[in-house]
This record gives structure tokens, C-alpha cells and sequence, in this order.
């Protein structure tokens, strides 16, 4: 079966922009590597299966929670440039019911809480001091978006809900919701001055996929970089099949604390700092947000003036002017695709579509946009086209900036709630297809750049 092919080039950079007074502004990294430029990589893999969670191990893999790091010398008398690895195979194939240090008792014989144990346990062999605190790794997330709405197993807006009948998400039948296979290429010094590594794998269980991904689902990650010199580059592979045909793959930085976006325990990562903000917020809220750019162009336009339960209520201008959606003479329909609203939302602008409320732990909010010239000045895809399959290009996106502009629900009459993003996700996701879908982009140069006002 022919597969549609995607190619993406990204350079990421991630402003997280705080605006408090019109003075002079500094700008820091909140990332322990800024830019991912130093030899030494600290990288973690999780999976996770459609509600964010593990459900079920894949046979011999252990629990889906693994990493690579390792130290780097470049100037080892004898041997030349050296990596001192400190994650073991061992440690990445820890598996449900196999003690480690810390593991709680709980923790032991539950899945999904020895996974969440696992990756603090990663996190502590990877953790590097950094020079305002300790920080972990960048995380590979792979999801698998079939739901097997018999097994109960996923909570409605976070709360339990019993099984369903099946239909409203893909499922080929029991164990669709399966762990996928975890392949490991310990990062190694190839030919003299580069250094390269990765994870890959498929959710056909039963599948070899070194006799080719025909017909087969597949992951690959693949990370490389020139000793010294540059970011790292990482390669992402991901492909559907008739068995999986919903997956999403992202590489992430989370807060090297706390709750990450998309879940509800600790987690551990890169921002060593997620708030370097001067102002001082009022009201936090318990949603998933994601500001999203489809980029096929055969997507068919939702939002119009025909539809606006596809709209967010209103667009904000750079110069933060809302324009209500109702206003047909100025409100940019072309630049939104669909906006749904958080389940747990109470006083919601009619008409409005609410978002899938089992995907995630807790309520999800979605803002979905198209290529559109207002979006140019984020770095965006300003055209239906660009950048799709035939169109390869590196895109400097300040995704930032762009989502400080977007709406979020919010109760009325309530002032605008800080927004502090715990994660940043940078990925595809291959939305149910009924071919065999391949996406394949490189992302580098991922920052998370936080302005501050230097004076009032
Ligand atoms: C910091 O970032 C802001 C916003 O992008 C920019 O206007 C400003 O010039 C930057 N300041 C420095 C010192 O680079
Ligand atoms: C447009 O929507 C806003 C916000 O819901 C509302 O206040 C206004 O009355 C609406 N205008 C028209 C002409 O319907």
C-alpha cells in the first residue's frame, strides 16, 4: 500500500514571553542544555497508551520508561573522545515486579505507578547540576490513540466512568492498546567527531522490523551531533497502520518538577526554571492545552461564519484587540480549523463543541489553527502547502508568543490567568487514517526562552 510521506525540517525556538512593562527586557534560557548544544545529551523515552498511562507492558520491555545519558570527554589522552554512560540496558528494562532504588511497595506490582517511580528513578541516574538547579532529560513521548471503550480503562474529564460501547475511537479488538517494542542504540562516537544514538520500534507485537515496516506500524528516533559544534539533531520516523492508525510522537521539555502537561504525578525534565516571570498571576486552572497547526493542506476548513461552534469565541490581535467571531467582516475564519472547549468549563459561550474528554487525565482544551498570513509573524505556515509532502523547509517557530495569543477558557468576569506551560511538546501526530501514513521530521536548536523586564 502506498504511504503518504510528510518531510518537516524544524528549528525550534520557544519564547515564552512575559510582558509586564514596556522596558528594557533580558532574555534567559529556562533549559538546562539552551539549544540542545552540549556534547553530553541527556535523553528519556516514555509511552504512553490512550489515557496517558501504561495499561499493560509489552512483553520483554519492561516497563516503557527508558534513557540515555551519558558524561563526555573529548580529550582522553589514549583513547580520544569518551562517553561515560549512566543508564545500564538493566536499568532500562526494568519491568513491573523488578525492585530498583526508591521503588515504593505500591509502586511494585502497579504498572502504572511503577512507571511513573521508573522515570524518577531515570531521572535521578541522569541528573545534571545546573547553575540554578538540577535537571533531568529531554523526553521522547510516543502515544498510541487506539481506545478500547470496553475496557473502562480511561477516565471522562478525570473522572471514572465505566466501558462503553466501542465505535467512537479506533480499536481492532483486545490488546489494542498495547505497549509498543523498544529497540535502544546506545549513543557512540561514530567515525571521529560525531556522536549518535536513538530508540525505535513498532507496535505489531509479533512484527520483525528489520524485514522492513510494510504493512507495519513504526517509531524511530534517531539523534546525532558533530563533537563541539552545533545543537543536536534530532530525526523522527513515525508511521500508521490499519492496526494503529492514530500515534503521535513528540520530543518534550517538561519542568524538572512537579506535573507535567497531559499528566497527573511528578515528572522530571529539562526546565530548570518555569517561571522566571516578575508578574504575578491570579487564577490556575487544571486543563491540557494544546495550540495546534495542521498543515495538511486537504484539511477542510471548520471554522466559517457558517460554523462558528468551530471558532474560539474571539481572535486576539498582537496588540491584544479581541474581534469576536461573530464579527464576519474581521474575524480571521480562515487561520482556525476547530476549537473545542474543556469538559469541565461552566460557563461556556454557546454554541461550542467540547473536547474528547478521555484522552488525557484531565480535561483538555484545544485551539487547532491553519497556515494563515496572521500567523507569519509567529513563524508559522502562512499558506495551505507549505510545508507539506514536497515541500521540505526549517521553520523558526516562537510557539511562545503565538500561544500567549490565543484563547483559553476562562470563567467571566475573572482577570486573565497566568498561563505557565509545564511542557513543551514538539511533534506530529498522525490523526486516524485509513492508509499506511509516514511523517519524518528533524527537529534542533529547542529553547525555552524566558523575557523579563530588567527595570520598572
Ligand atoms: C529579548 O527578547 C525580546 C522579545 O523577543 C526582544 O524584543 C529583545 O530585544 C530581547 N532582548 C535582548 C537583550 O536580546
Ligand atoms: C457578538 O458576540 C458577542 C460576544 O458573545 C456579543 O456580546 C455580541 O452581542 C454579538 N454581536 C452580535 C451582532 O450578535
Amino acid at each position: 500500500m502506498g504511504s503518504h510521506h510528510l518531510v518537516l525540517f524544524l528549528t525550534t525556538i520557544v519564547l515564552l514571553v512575559v510582558d509586564c512593562f514596556n522596558t528594557a527586557f533580558a532574555n534567559f534560557s529556562a533549559l538546562g542544555d539552551p539549544r540542545m548544544k552540549r556534547d553530553e545529551l541527556r535523553v528519556a523515552f516514555e509511552g504512553w497508551n490512550f489515557c496517558n498511562e501504561v495499561g499493560k507492558e509489552a512483553p520483554g520491555m519492561g516497563s516503557p520508561r527508558a534513557a540515555d545519558c551519558f558524561d563526555f570527554s573529548s580529550k582522553h589522552k589514549k583513547k580520544g573522545p569518551v562517553l561515560k554512560h549512566r543508564v545500564s540496558e538493566a536499568d532500562n528494562k526494568l519491568g513491573v515486579g523488578k525492585p530498583f532504588h526508591g521503588l515504593s511497595r505500591k509502586g511494585l506490582n502497579n504498572v502504572d505507578l511503577y512507571a511513573v517511580e521508573k522515570e524518577l528513578y531515570l531521572g535521578s541516574l541522569c541528573e545534571d547540576r545546573g547553575s540554578r538547579n538540577p535537571w533531568q532529560f529531554w523526553m521522547v513521548m510516543l502515544k498510541n490513540g487506539n481506545y478500547d471503550t470496553n475496557s473502562g480503562l480511561c477516565p471522562e474529564n478525570g473522572k471514572r466512568v465505566g466501558p462503553f460501547k466501542p465505535g467512537r475511537f479506533p480499536c481492532f479488538g483486545k490488546g489494542c492498546m498495547n505497549q509498543p517494542t523498544l529497540y535502544h542504540l546506545k549513543t557512540s562516537l561514530v567515525g571521529v567527531n560525531q556522536l549518535r544514538g536513538g530508540f525505535s520500534g513498532t507496535y505489531d507485537l509479533g512484527a520483525d522490523v528489520r524485514g522492513g515496516i510494510d504493512g507495519i506500524s513504526y517509531y524511530e528516533v534517531v539523534w546525532e551531533k558533530k563533537i563541539g559544534v552545533g545543537s543536536w539533531v534530532f530525526s523522527h520516523k513515525l508511521k500508521t497502520s490499519k492496526k494503529y492508525p492514530w500515534l503521535m510522537l513528540y520530543l518534550r521539555a517538561d519542568a524538572t518538577k512537579g506535573f507535567s502537561g497531559g499528566y497527573h504525578y511528578d515528572t522530571r525534565g529539562m526546565m530548570e526554571i518555569n517561571n522566571g516571570a516578575p508578574c504575578d498571576g491570579d487564577v490556575l486552572t487544571d486543563v491540557t492545552r494544546y495550540s495546534e497547526m495542521i498543515i495538511n493542506p486537504q484539511t477542510r476548513v471548520w471554522c466559517s461564519p457558517n460554523s462558528l461552534i468551530s471558532c474560539p469565541p474571539f481572535h486576539i490581535t498582537p496588540n491584544n484587540k479581541k474581534i469576536y467571531r461573530n464579527n464576519t467582516a474581521s474575524f480571521p475564519y480562515g487561520a482556525y480549523h476547530y476549537y473545542c472547549a474543556p469538559g469541565n468549563a461552566k460557563h461556556l459561550e454557546q454554541p461550542v463543541s467540547i473536547c474528547d474528554p478521555y484522552s488525557n487525565p484531565q480535561a483538555q482544551e484545544l485551539v487547532q489553527l491553519l497556515p494563515h498570513p496572521i500567523w507569519a509573524r509567529y513563524g508559522y505556515p502562512t499558506k495551505p502547502g507549505d510545508g507539506w509532502v514536497g515541500d521540505p523547509r526549517t521553520w523558526e517557530l516562537d510557539v511562545g508568543r503565538l500561544s500567549s495569543r490565543l484563547y483559553f477558557y476562562q470563567d467571566p468576569g475573572t482577570s486573565p490567568a497566568k498561563r505557565i506551560w509545564t511542557s513543551i511538546d514538539m511533534g506530529t501526530e498522525v490523526f486516524v487514517s485509513d492508509k499506511d501514513e509516514m511523517a519524518e521530521w528533524t527537529l534542533s536548536d529547542f529553547d525555552v526562552i524566558l523575557t523579563t523586564s530588567t527595570s520598572e
